[in-house]
């Protein structure tokens, strides 16, 4: 089954075409990075403007460069939600008025399932039930996933997700959008240890039953990230100026504190499901020492550990098409003219 998916959640618009949910055929994603960087983040209104642009362009080379034609294609596939709804709007009626000119059946997919679905773009599949760890711009959770599109959400962040978090730090060092990569970059020359944040635990204090015994709560699953930010933040105010070695040590030691928080609850998940795969999905798997820790964990908890090619992390068109060919499976297709953005739609 061949599907076509289109991808304008944010800042990309994308195209892909991907066959059984796993081969990727092609894969368009045209950034907006140069765009928004003088801005400092995304613009919604800009992005709007230049997915409106760039869209119709995409899809046609989605299929030149698959060297497909429309008659290839077996289904069109779409990002509903959530994100920026002026983005969200240009691909679905793209996709909606493709679908109904050409004749293709539609799928709607959630945007969070196609950033776990990009585990499935591979030779080697993950099995279930699995736990996913999903870090992005505007989501941080962490997720049991029993089979195929049967998910519950089981930990997530009362406040700044963890590419947030990314990107406000950066700002705070003054480094260009977007903040994840260029931490990163920093980072690889500073010191880990120069600086001592926190690494938040909302585990609850134990409590004194009626007969007078301590009771110890679960360890909690949830994330707080906002107070990492803020210890940052008062890092850079103290100082009167920051040297670039200063600056890299704050990467690094910021870098090092939301990778351990990350992990250190991905374990307790872990431990709590048991799960025979662990998965890392979203913008922020792309973050080359989070990866390492959670397959360095994954190996000693002895779970299997899966994480996508590096550019099917941050957002494309092909995790849409991966995720559109299971959904199928599962569920009817989407009735076109019902098809409406939700720039706040849920997982599951
Ligand atoms: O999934 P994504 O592309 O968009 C959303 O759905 O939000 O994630 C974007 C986020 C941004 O916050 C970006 O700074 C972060 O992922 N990111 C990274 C890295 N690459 C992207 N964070 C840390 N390290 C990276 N290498
Ligand atoms: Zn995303």
């Amino acid at each position: 089954m061949n599907i076509l998916a289109i991808e304008t959640s944010c800042d990309e618009t994308a195209a892909a075409i991907v066959k059984d949910g796993r081969e990727v055929l092609s894969n368009v994603v045209a950034s907006q990075i140069d765009i928004h960087a003088k801005y400092g983040g995304v613009v919604p209104e800009v992005a709007a403007r230049a997915h409106v642009q760039t869209i119709i362009p995409a899809v046609k080379e989605s299929l030149s460069e698959a060297k497909m034609s429309w008659e290839d294609i077996d289904a069109i596939a779409v990002t509903q939600g959530p994100g920026l709804v002026g983005s969200l709007i240009v691909g679905t009626e793209t996709a909606r008025t493709l679908s109904i000119l050409k004749n293709k059946p539609l799928i709607a997919v959630n945007h969070l399932e196609g950033h776990i679905y990009a585990n499935w773009v591979s030779t080697k599949q993950p099995q279930f039930p699995l736990v996913t760890l999903l870090v992005s711009g505007g989501h941080t959770m962490l997720i049991e996933v029993e089979n195929h599109y049967n998910f519950k959400i089981v930990g997530q962040t009362r406040d700044d997700a963890a590419g947030e978090a990314f990107d406000k730090v950066a700002a705070l060092l003054a480094l260009p959008y977007p903040g994840g990569p260029n931490i990163s970059n920093l980072a690889k020359k500073g010191d880990v240890n120069k600086y001592k944040f926190p690494v938040v635990d909302l585990t609850p204090e134990p409590k004194r039953n009626s007969e007078g015994f301590l009771e110890y709560p679960d360890p909690s699953l949830d994330f707080s990230l906002s107070g990492l930010k803020t210890a940052v933040l008062n890092v850079v105010k103290q100082s009167k100026s920051l040297s670039e070695q200063d600056k890299a040590n704050i990467a690094a030691s910021f870098q090092k504190t939301l990778v351990d928080t990350l992990s250190q609850n991905s374990q307790r998940a872990i431990e709590k499901y048991a799960p025979k795969s662990f998965i890392l999905s979203g913008g922020v798997a792309a973050n080359q020492k989070l990866r390492e820790k959670l397959q360095e964990m994954c190996k000693e908890l002895n779970v299997n550990f899966y994480m996508p090619d590096l550019k099917y992390c941050t957002d494309n068109a092909v995790m849409i098409g991966a995720a559109a060919y299971y959904k199928q499976k599962e569920f009817d297709f989407t009735e076109p003219k019902s098809l409406t953005p939700n720039p706040n739609l849920k997982l599951a």
